[in-house]
């Protein structure tokens, strides 16, 4: 069954297929206004506003998502938004910012800036520039679509958005439609889970395969609404965070907390891409360009996973085995991933793609050197790209232990990191330079992290809770 609201009307769509995208659904049901541009996540085009149980309203992109992940939660698309025939306030900001030409992309632009209306914190310009970052103009430009945005953020109007999250239940149902099931908690996963359903959490790399390769699994097992995988809470020493936690969530909390997984987050897709992506999708579909791996494996994180017969920990730095294959045997789950608090340590994350804004890294690393009385005592150098798994070098991280963080130091460092990299070449980039960069990278580092105050960090565990 899958039932739900779409601009603030119930809906039956139980006769559609299990793997029908909610852009298709619609499309086929006459609603028009959201357009289709690439199905893949890269333009925006089909950007609508889905509310969750709870009442957290996300601006996502319709053509990752399947339709029965939306079952008893609220849709707004554009055709929702105005009242009568009143704009709503993103509508009208548009117009008269003159924010729109042939008007391909305006409906997606119009939700993305409707989600802005309601954010209390886009207190940052690159804040305002990673809200419609996930959506491609290809005529107006994006200066006068800008100011419609800057407008009306935070302006928290009476619309479909807010009325939809006040109405918005407060806890999830399980789902099972056809093949596919989203149970709510893991006993009532295992049986799908063992008989190899294809798991899904945001469906930014499954929804790929469905909409591009149009394969079609005979069972999809949902693992977004599990409780177990939701949250992210201190723990003894660091934090906990949930496999199914939405990166977007996950970069709001660790601005604060861990600001070098914040960093990395800041360049991972866009916003449409972080409401749905998780880090246990991250982990678990092991991409070498996975862009987080480099900052746990550098944090020295711990993974979760369960099966039926209960927990086992497997410390990140062994969780990539081959290429996109992962310590998870067979019947598991990734359940959470346990942080470490950095405390006084030089930190980095770098992503080198060929723009910044929603790209693919050719190279990806992030660093962390705890010292003690000048001298360092830990070193973590882990890379992204440059090998069929991210990696970490331990034979350069011994050879920077014992000595002082010096510019010497940090070029012998580099040296060692060129000499040991074989990458691959590929489209994205040539394997020497990707080697390259990476050494250079390391050398970035030391520039950056040279004149740091080594100051020990304040006590963070507050016992944050994201919900
Ligand atoms: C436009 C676009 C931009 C992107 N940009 C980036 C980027 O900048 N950096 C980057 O690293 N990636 C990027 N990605 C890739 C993708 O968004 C991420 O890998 C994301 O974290 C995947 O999470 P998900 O929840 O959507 O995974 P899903 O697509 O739901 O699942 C991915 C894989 O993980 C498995 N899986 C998911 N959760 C679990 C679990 N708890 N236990 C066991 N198996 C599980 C699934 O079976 C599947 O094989 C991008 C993708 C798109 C479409
Ligand atoms: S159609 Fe391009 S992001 Fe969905
Ligand atoms: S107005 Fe034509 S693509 Fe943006």
């Amino acid at each position: 069954m899958i039932r739900f609201e779409c601009n603030e009307k119930p809906v039956d769509a139980s006769a559609f297929p299990a793997h029908t995208t909610l852009l298709e659904w619609l499309r086929l049901t006459g609603q028009v206004g959201t357009k289709e541009g690439c199905a893949e996540g890269d333009c925006g085009a089909c950007t609508v506003l889905l509310t969750e149980a709870g009442g957290r309203t996300r601006a996502v992109n319709s053509c990752l998502v399947l339709l029965p992940q939306i079952h008893g939660r609220a849709v707004v698309t554009v055709e929702g938004l105005a009242e009568g025939t009143t704009l709503h306030p993103a509508q009208e900001a548009m117009v008269a910012c003159l924010g729109s030409q042939c008007g391909y992309c305006t409906p997606g632009f119009v939700c993305a800036i409707a989600e802005a209306c309601h954010r209390t914190d886009l207190d940052a310009d690159w804040k305002l520039e990673d809200q419609i970052a996930g959506n491609l103009c290809r005529c107006t430009g994006y200066r006068p679509i800008r100011d419609a945005l800057v407008r009306v953020a935070g302006t928290a109007p009476d619309d479909a958005v807010g009325r939809a999250s006040r109405a918005a239940p407060p806890t999830e149902a399980p789902v099972v439609h056809q093949e596919f099931s989203a149970p709510l908690t893991l006993p009532e996963a295992w049986e799908a889970v063992e008989a190899g359903a294809r798991v899904v959490a945001g469906s930014t790399d499954v929804g790929l395969e469905v909409t591009q390769r149009h394969r079609r699994f005979a069972r999809v097992l949902d693992v977004g609404r599990i409780e177990a995988l939701q949250g992210i809470v201190a723990i003894p020493g660091g934090w906990s965070l949930g496999a199914a936690v939405p990166l977007s969530d996950v970069e709001a909390w660790s601005e604060r907390e861990v600001p070098v997984l914040h960093r990395m987050l800041r360049y991972f897709g866009a916003r449409q891409i972080k409401h749905r992506a998780t880090l246990g999708g991250n982990l678990c579909t092991a991409s070498p360009i996975g862009d987080l791996a480099p900052v746990l494996l550098a944090l020295d994180a711990v993974l979760v996973v369960a099966g039926r017969a209960g927990e086992r920990r497997v410390p990140v730095s062994a969780w990539f085995t081959a290429y996109r294959q992962t310590a998870m045997a067979d019947g598991e789950l990734l359940v959470r991933a346990e942080i470490p608090d950095p405390g006084a340590a030089r930190l980095g994350a770098y992503k080198v793609s060929r723009r910044r804004e929603l790209d693919i890294s050719a190279v990806s690393a992030a660093f962390r050197l705890v010292e003690d009385r000048g001298v360092v005592v830990l070193a973590r150098l882990a890379f992204g790209g440059v090998a069929a798994t991210p990696i970490r070098l331990p034979a350069v991280e011994d050879q920077l232990v014992g000595s002082p963080w010096t510019e010497d130091a940090a070029e012998q460092a580099a040296t060692a990191v060129g000499g040991l990299l074989r990458p691959l070449d590929d489209h994205r980039a040539s394997a020497a330079y990707r080697t390259l960069v990476a050494a250079n990278l390391v050398r970035g580092f030391y520039r950056e992290t040279a004149d740091l105050a080594f100051r020990p960090l304040p006590p963070r565990h507050s016992g944050t809770v994201i919900p």
